[in-house]
């Protein structure tokens, strides 16, 4: 039987900052604390949990967003001047990716959580 990601810990140095970085590039309502977590609702019911933690093991979130999105979110990173790259491993900097016929591009959050925006999950584009 097929289950559903409900919630996912990300860890951070700064819980309200690294909120605040997810909140504004992604377009995300803003967070509502529960217990020592600062919750994100994604729009397909997954939560992610954002916990203070000094020392974060960098981990990677890629998020699913239509046209639209990935243009306002790409223009905010861009705005924000921050580093992106096509490829998870940071070898074609300031380029995005058209994998499976869509975009995608890479970018870091203040922890060094490696973010991700497709328009097109992986392995669709045939
Ligand atoms: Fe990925």
């Amino acid at each position: 039987m097929p289950v559903q990601l409900n919630h996912t810990i990300v860890h951070a140095r700064d819980k309200q900052a690294t909120a605040r970085h997810f909140v504004d590039v992604l377009g995300l309502d803003e967070p509502k604390p529960f217990g020592p977590f600062l919750v994100l609702e994604l729009s397909n019911g997954v939560s992610l949990d954002v916990l203070d933690d000094s020392e974060p093991v960098p981990q990677h979130y890629a998020f699913l967003v239509t046209e639209p999105e990935f243009d306002e979110i790409f223009g905010r990173i861009q705005e924000r001047e921050l580093r992106y790259w096509a490829d998870p491993f940071h070898r074609r900097r300031g380029e995005i990716n058209h994998n499976d016929g869509g975009r995608g591009v890479y970018w870091e959050d203040p922890n060094g959580h490696s973010l991700e925006i497709i328009t097109r999950p992986y392995g669709s584009g045939g």
